[in-house]
C-alpha cells in the first residue's frame, strides 16, 4: 500500500475516534451528569472534562499531526506552522477554561484544590504543555530566533509533543475514574455503586477506553518515519513519482 493511502486510512481512524470521543464526553455529561451551566454548582464540572477532552485530547492531537498529511506538503511549510501553532493555542485556551471550570466550582463549594494524583497529573500536563507552546513560539515560529537555537529545540519540542499527549490520555482516564468513583457512591442519591457497574459507569468507562484507543492512534501517526514531512529535495522527489504513478 503507498504511504498516503496508509496514512489517509489512519487518519479518518483517528478523526472518527476524536468525534466518538467528544460525543461520548457530551452525552455523558449530559445525559448521566445533569447538563451544563456556569453558577458554581455541580453543571459547572460538568465543563471540565468536556473542554479537556476536546481541547487537549482531541485537538491537541489533531494538530500534533497536521504536518503529515500529504496533501500539506506541496504547500509552504510556513502556512503549516502557522495552522499548527494556531489550532495549539485553541487547544490550550479550551484547556485553561476546563482548568477555569473546576477550580472555580471547587472554590464555589470550599472543595479543596489539587489534592488527588488526577489534579497534580493534570496540572502537569497543562504547565508542561504551556512551556511548549511558549518555546515552540519563540524557537520555531519567529523568525528572528538564532539556527542554533532553533536545532537544538527541535528534538526537545518532538519529545515533549509526545510527552503532553501521553499525559493527556492519562489525565483523562484519571479523571473518569475519579468521577465514577466519587458519584456513583451508591450512598443514597439514588446512584448504584459503582462496582455493581450500572450503565452510566459502563458508558464512561468506554470513553476511558475511546480516549486510550485515539491517543495510540496519534502516537503511531507521530512514530512513523515514513510519514513525516520531507525535506524539500526529498520532497520534489516523491512528488514526481506519484506523478508518474
Ligand atoms: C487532560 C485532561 C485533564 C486535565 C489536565 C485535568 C486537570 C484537573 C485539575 C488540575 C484538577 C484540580 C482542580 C482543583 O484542584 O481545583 C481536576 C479536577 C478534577 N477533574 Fe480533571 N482534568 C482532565 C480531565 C478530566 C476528565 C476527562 C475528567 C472526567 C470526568 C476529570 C475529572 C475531574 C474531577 C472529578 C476533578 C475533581 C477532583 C479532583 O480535584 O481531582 N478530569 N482536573
Amino acid at each position: 500500500m503507498r504511504p498516503s493511502v496508509s496514512f489517509y486510512l489512519t487518519f479518518v481512524l483517528c478523526l472518527c475516534l476524536g468525534l466518538l470521543c467528544l460525543l461520548f464526553v457530551g452525552c455523558w455529561s449530559s445525559h448521566w451528569r445533569g447538563g451544563f451551566s456556569w453558577d458554581g454548582s455541580a453543571l459547572q464540572f460538568n465543563w471540565h472534562p468536556v473542554l479537556m477532552v476536546s481541547g487537549l485530547l482531541v485537538l491537541y492531537g489533531n494538530a500534533a499531526v497536521v504536518y503529515r498529511v500529504p496533501f500539506t506538503w506541496e504547500q509552504r511549510k510556513h502556512v503549516w506552522k502557522l495552522v499548527h501553532a494556531g489550532l495549539m493555542l485553541l487547544a490550550l485556551l479550551l484547556s485553561v477554561l476546563g482548568l477555569c471550570a473546576v477550580f472555580d466550582f471547587h472554590r464555589g463549594l470550599n472543595i479543596p484544590h489539587l489534592y488527588s494524583l488526577h489534579s497534580w497529573v493534570g496540572i502537569c500536563t497543562v504547565v508542561l504543555f504551556t512551556v511548549q507552546w511558549v518555546l515552540g513560539l519563540a524557537g520555531l515560529l519567529l523568525p528572528c530566533s538564532p539556527p542554533w537555537f532553533r536545532r537544538s529545540l527541535k528534538p526537545l519540542h518532538v519529545w515533549i509533543g509526545k510527552a503532553v499527549l501521553i499525559l493527556s490520555v492519562t489525565s483523562c482516564i484519571s479523571g473518569i475514574n475519579e468521577k465514577l468513583l466519587l458519584s456513583l457512591n451508591g450512598s443514597g442519591n439514588g446512584s448504584e455503586p459503582y462496582s455493581s457497574l450500572p450503565v452510566e459507569a459502563k458508558f464512561a468507562n468506554f470513553l476511558g477506553i475511546l480516549i486510550v484507543a485515539f491517543g495510540l492512534v496519534v502516537f503511531g501517526i507521530l512514530s512513523k518515519s515514513e510519514w513525516q514531512r520531507p525535506q524539500t529535495d526529498e520532497r520534489v522527489h516523491i512528488l514526481l513519482n506519484e506523478n508518474n504513478t
